[in-house]
C-alpha cells in the first residue's frame, strides 16, 4: 500500500487576503477545494492513505474531507499545536504511517499544480534504492524556490533554499514539492522542535552521504502560492490544461456550477469560473478568472485574471485586471482595479474611487 503525508500548514502569506478565512489548499480552484486536486490525483496513481499535516486553519479539513472514502482513500489529520515547519510536520504526521523502515513513503507540498506521473517517481525510487527521491522542474527564474543541482546521473549534489547572492543560482533545476521518502529516513527527522525539510533536513542528508536522487520532469507543473499563480492555475484546470480527475463538470472556456446563476449575454472566457451561487450580470466580460462562490459581479464589469472572493460584490462597469478581491469585500461601480492590487475582505470602495487611467468609463 501507498501512503502519502501532505503538507497542507501554512498561513499562505504570499496569498492574502484570499488565505485571511480560508487556509490555502481549501480555496477553490476550478470549483473544488485546491486539495481535492492533489488528493484525486494521489488516488489515480494508486495512494491509499493519506495524512495531512495541518496547522493554520487546521479545524476545516476534516469536515470538507471526512474519512477521505469520497476520494477512495482513507485520509487522517494530524494538527501541529505550534507550526513545526515542513521537515516538522513531515515527522509529526509519520506517527501515523503504517508503512515499514524500508518502505516508500510520499510527501507533498499542499500547493503544487502538476501533472507528475507520481508511479514513476515511486517506481524511480524502488529501482535506484535512494534514501529521497525528489521531483524537479525546471523554470525560467529559480529565486523563489528551492535550488537542487544534481550529477550527471541525477544524484542530487547540493540543496540550496530560496538563494540570496547571484554565486547561489546554481542551476534552474528546482525542488517542485514532491518527494518519495524511504521511511526510516523520516524517522531520523528531529521531533517536537520545528524543522525544515529544506533549509535543514537535506542538507544535513547530503553531509553524511546519503543518496538523494533527484527526477527531472518536465510536465506542467505550478506553485500557487501567490495570487497571480494561483489564478493562473485555476483558469488551467478549467481549460484542461492541467490534469485533475477532480474538476466538476466538462473542461472548456468556462466553468459554471450548477447554482450559479450568469445571464445570457455575459462573456466568459479563458478558463473562468464561475462558483456556487455567485452571479453574473448582463453585459459583464469575464477571462481567466475565479468567482468564488456567492460573488456578485455587476452589469458591464470587465474582469482578467483576477480573483473575486467570496460573497464580494464587483459593480457595474468596474474593470479588475491582476486583481484580488477580498472575501465580502463590496468593489461600487466605475472603479479601475489593476496590476497586483489587493482589495482588503468586507473592505469598501465607494463608486469610481480608484482608476488607473484619466479618462472617464
Ligand atoms: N503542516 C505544516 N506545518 N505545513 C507547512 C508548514 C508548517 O509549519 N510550513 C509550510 N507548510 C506547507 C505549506 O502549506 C505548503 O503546502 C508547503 O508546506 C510548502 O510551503 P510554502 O510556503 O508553499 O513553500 P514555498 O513555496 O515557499 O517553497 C517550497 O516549495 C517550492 C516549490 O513550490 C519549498 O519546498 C521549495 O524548496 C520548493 O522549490
Ligand atoms: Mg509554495
Amino acid at each position: 500500500m501507498t501512503e502519502a503525508i501532505l503538507l497542507v500548514g501554512g498561513k499562505g502569506t504570499r496569498l492574502r487576503p484570499v488565505t485571511v478565512n480560508t487556509p490555502k489548499p481549501m480555496v477553490r480552484a476550478a470549483g473544488v477545494p485546491f486539495l481535492t486536486h492533489q488528493l484525486a490525483r494521489a488516488a489515480a496513481a494508486g495512494v491509499e492513505h493519506v495524512v495531512l499535516a495541518t496547522s493554520y486553519l487546521a479545524e476545516v479539513f476534516e469536515p470538507h474531507f471526512g474519512d477521505g472514502s469520497a476520494l477512495g482513500l482513507h485520509l487522517e489529520y494530524v494538527t501541529e499545536r505550534e507550526p513545526l515547519g515542513t521537515g516538522g510536520a513531515i515527522r509529526n504526521a509519520a506517527t501515523r504511517l503504517r508503512s515499514g523502515a524500508d518502505e516508500p513513503v510520499l510527501v507533498f507540498n499542499g500547493d503544487i499544480l502538476t501533472g507528475l506521473d507520481i508511479r514513476a517517481l515511486v517506481r524511480t525510487h524502488a529501482a535506484g534504492g535512494a534514501d529521497v527521491s525528489l521531483h524537479l522542474t525546471r523554470v525560467a527564474d529559480p529565486r523563489a524556490y528551492g535550488l537542487v543541482p544534481t550529477d550527471a546521473t541525477g544524484r542530487v549534489t547540493a540543496f540550496l533554499e530560496k538563494p540570496q547572492t547571484p554565486e547561489e543560482i546554481v542551476t534552474d533545476q528546482i525542488n517542485a514539492g514532491c518527494y518519495v521518502f524511504r521511511r526510516s529516513v523520516i524517522d531520523t527527522i528531529p521531533a517536537g522542535r520545528p524543522v525544515s525539510v529544506e533549509r535543514e533536513t537535506f542538507p544535513d542528508l547530503l553531509a553524511a552521504g546519503a543518496h538523494l536522487q533527484g527526477m527531472v520532469d518536465s510536465t506542467y507543473w505550478l506553485d500557487l502560492g501567490t495570487p497571480e499563480a494561483f489564478v493562473r492555475g485555476s483558469a488551467d484546470l478549467v481549460l484542461g490544461r492541467a490534469p485533475s480527475p477532480a474538476v466538476p463538470g466538462r473542461c472548456g472556456d468556462r466553468l459554471v456550477l450548477p447554482s450559479a446563476v450568469v445571464a445570457a449575454d455575459a462573456k466568459l472566457t479563458g478558463g473562468t469560473v464561475v462558483g456556487e451561487g455567485a452571479r453574473v450580470a448582463g453585459g459583464a466580460r469575464i477571462s481567466g478568472s475565479t468567482i468564488l462562490p456567492g460573488a456578485v459581479v455587476r452589469p458591464g464589469a470587465v474582469i482578467t485574471d483576477s480573483l473575486v472572493g467570496a460573497r464580494a460584490h464587483v459593480g457595474e462597469r468596474t474593470v479588475l485586471t491582476g486583481a484580488v478581491i477580498g472575501d465580502g469585500a463590496f468593489v461600487g461601480p466605475d472603479n479601475e482595479l489593476r496590476a497586483g492590487t489587493r482589495i482588503w475582505c468586507d473592505a469598501r470602495i465607494p463608486a469610481g474611487a480608484v482608476r488607473f487611467s484619466s479618462d472617464v468609463a
